[in-house]
């Protein structure tokens, strides 16, 4: 009998909840097969290629590919050489998702790639993914951003995660908005990259901000739902919106869709979704369906590997 085609997907262990219940409701056709250390496997309704298979829109996976064998290390080692050559293969990757630990090939480069994984104790999964730059390799919680010490909060490799993986088209004199800035750890990250920021939060930033980057920074100390475009004027136009407050998402998405709306350079918005802000899987559709009201052409969501408990929104008007 011919084995039915299989997916995996990697997740965080604690979004594997999450990605269960988006399978079930926007890839009901495929059935779930097995899920342990945020390795999650699903036999799919027909054959896919891994490029096309990347395509396919999934928010709660921080990668996914085609499954083509589980099984003891040694013969997953046997079956390898076959399947390099098979798939033309640029790299492979190696992971352990027990202990965490890997021995990463190729991450900047275009084309196929082999996922050897270890899965349990004592067994270890073969499958194949399409890379692209910016991808997230398969590996459980660690930041691909270094530590920057004097960062005021780890917000600042959230939000160089979301630019490694998004690469969205900022330009090197764009302005960002910073919603809910404080204590200054993506305001750290925009201003060491040479964009100009204005910070919007009641409560101070860290010290740090000002006595490292002593221009490119003004804050306007007070809530979001306040904010009125005619309180930006005479500041430079804002062409990007950061938003991190923890918060009823979607009620927040509104309002600051209105307010973007009336910023006539602004040509996107990152946005930090909470999941334990009482989200439901249909805000899902909710958000396309408010993005698209407001003129955004691009809806981009996805996990950052060290954040569990949020994803990225980024929402763009330019494809
Ligand atoms: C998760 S922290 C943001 C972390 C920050 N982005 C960083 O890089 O360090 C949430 C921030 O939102 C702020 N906040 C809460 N309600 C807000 C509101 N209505 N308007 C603006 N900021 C708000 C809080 O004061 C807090 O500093």
């Amino acid at each position: 009998m011919r084995k039915e085609p299989e997916a995996y997907f990697i997740t965080l262990i604690h979004t594997m909840g999450f990605l269960k219940e988006e399978m079930a409701r926007f890839y009901s056709h495929w059935h779930f097969k097995s899920g342990a250390h945020g390795f999650v496997t699903y036999t799919l309704d027909k054959e896919h290629q891994p490029e096309a298979f990347r395509e396919l829109p999934t928010v709660f996976a921080l990668s996914k590919g085609i499954l083509i064998m589980r099984g003891s290390l040694a013969e997953c080692e046997a079956k390898l050489p076959e399947l390099e050559k098979k798939y033309n293969a640029i790299t492979v990757h190696r992971w352990d998702l027990i202990s965490e630990e890997g021995d990463m090939g190729d991450r900047k480069n275009r084309g196929h790639v082999i996922d050897f994984v270890r899965v349990d104790q004592e067994e270890f999964a073969l499958g194949v993914r399409f890379q692209i730059r910016g991808d997230f390799a398969p590996y459980n919680g660690v930041s691909p951003i270094p530590r920057e010490e004097r960062a005021p909060s780890n917000a600042y490799q959230k939000l160089g995660e979301a630019f490694k993986h998004f690469r969205p088209l900022v330009a090197h004199d764009d302005v960002f908005l910073d919603i809910g800035c404080s204590p200054g750890g993506s305001t750290y990250y925009l201003l060491k990259k040479g964009y100009r920021v204005i910070g919007v939060d009641p409560q101070q930033v860290d010290a740090k901000i000002r006595e490292d980057f002593s221009e490119g920074f003004l804050q306007l100390k007070q809530k979001y739902d306040d904010l009125k475009s005619k309180h930006l004027k005479g500041f430079p136009p804002v062409n990007w919106v950061v938003f991190d407050v923890d918060t009823n998402s979607l009620e927040a998405l509104e309002s600051l869709l209105k307010l973007v709306s009336k910023l006539d350079e602004c040509n996107g918005i990152i946005m930090t979704i909470k999941m334990d802000k009482g989200f439901q899987m249909s805000e899902l559709d909710e958000i396309d369906r408010l993005a698209l009201n407001y003129d955004f052409v691009e809806v981009r969501k996805g996990l950052l590997p060290s954040h569990e408990k949020e994803f990225c929104l980024v929402l763009t008007k330019t494809e």
